[in-house]
């Protein structure tokens, strides 16, 4: 763990020179600094970071599962090129973020024994079955599209490498939202059986979708403080409704339905008021008992053990070739 500069326990009453450089901090965080890696920070701050990225990391990785089950099953060539792109800049994003991670002074190997061994978290998103090709759309489409909306304030984050990750990742993000709504637009155009099927996508997915938001804030334990280091730039809730403020009018204009009888426009207020989510179900996915929660994590445990023969290739020639390992 990474103890330069010996951050600050701020479960115990800063004293002295603590006390200063925590008030130092906080002075960087309200100027709109952005805090490095070397910085000093309190133990909490670099916690919770570690915490959150480490669980984008892993929702990154898990979240080409659902989406690579279509790949081989994909209807057309030019769609199969599509999601093989897509998924592989979820790969990307993935290393994208342990990387920020590891800044923080954690390993990478740490973080994905974590996964592998089911103490880490990732979206619960991601424990969900894609049953048709109407899925791979509205998961570009929700997913993706609630991925940019929760994202794009994280590029405001007040960690400087976390940050900078997001600025490439967002940029990939929108064409992952632009290729599934198209899917969704061409199956709304298509057959009525084509239509149905976006119809029973948009049924299944968004209700999930709305739970990669988080629980409400009045159940987040961790909104209040990451809005005061200024990691987060909007609370859960707001993020979910500006979500549904966004994507309603875009089921409006595919012709399909939200599953959501309580939906109406408060023209007052200017948002949608939409029906109260199953915090039950999210809580039995995060408990590990959504739908593929065990698929998943069996299948990152064996890719993890059969690339093991490739970790153990390239260290052995970084070993033969330090100088050239040094270069790169
Ligand atoms: N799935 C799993 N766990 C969740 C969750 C979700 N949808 N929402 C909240 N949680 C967990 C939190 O991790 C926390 O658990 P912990 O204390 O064990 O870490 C607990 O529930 C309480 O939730 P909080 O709201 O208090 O936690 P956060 O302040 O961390 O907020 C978050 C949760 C909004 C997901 C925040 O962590 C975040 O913005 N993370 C970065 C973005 C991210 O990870 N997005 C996930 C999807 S990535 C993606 O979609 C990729 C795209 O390419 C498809």
């Amino acid at each position: 763990m990474y103890t330069q500069g010996l951050d600050q326990r701020s479960d115990t009453a800063p004293t002295g020179d603590d006390a200063e450089r925590l008030a130092a901090f906080r002075q960087r965080i309200d100027a709109e600094e952005k805090i490095e890696p070397k910085d000093w920070m309190p133990v909490e701050y670099r916690r919770t970071l570690i915490r959150q990225i480490s669980q984008h990391a892993h929702s990154e990785i898990v979240g080409m599962l659902p989406e690579g089950n279509w790949i081989t099953r994909a209807p057309t060539l030019k769609r199969k090129a599509i999601l093989i792109a897509k998924v592989q800049d979820e790969a990307g994003h993935g290393l994208y973020l342990y990387g920020a991670a590891e800044t923080l002074g954690v390993s990478r190997d740490e973080l994905v024994e974590q996964l592998l061994n089911g103490r880490a978290k990732y979206s619960s998103i991601f424990n969900y079955p894609t049953l048709t090709w109407a899925d791979i759309g509205a998961i570009g489409w929700l997913v993706d599209g609630a991925a940019i909306m929760n994202q794009l304030p994280l590029c405001r984050c007040s960690y400087g490498p976390y940050a900078r990750a997001m600025v490439r990742i967002c940029k990939e993000e929108s064409f992952h939202q632009r290729q599934g709504f198209e899917i969704m637009l061409t199956l709304c155009r298509g057959s009525p059986e084509q239509k149905r099927m976006a119809q029973g996508a948009l049924d299944r997915w968004w209700w999930p979708a709305l739970m990669m938001f988080g629980p409400n804030d009045t159940d987040s334990k961790h909104t209040a403080q990451s809005m005061a280091w200024k990691i987060k730039r909007f609370t859960n809730d707001e993020l979910r409704q500006k979500f549904v403020d966004v994507t309603v009018p875009q089921a409006d204009f595919l012709g399909i339905k939200v599953p959501d009888p309580d939906l109406r426009w408060n023209a007052e207020s200017g948002h949608y008021v939409f029906g109260s989510i199953d915090w039950n179900e999210f809580h039995e996915v995060l408990k590990g008992n959504g739908p593929c929660n065990r698929e998943r994590l069996q299948a990152r445990r064996s890719a993890h053990e059969n690339g093991a023969w490739v970790r153990e290739a390239a260290a052995a020639y970084a070993e033969k070739h330090p100088a050239r390992r040094a270069a790169a």
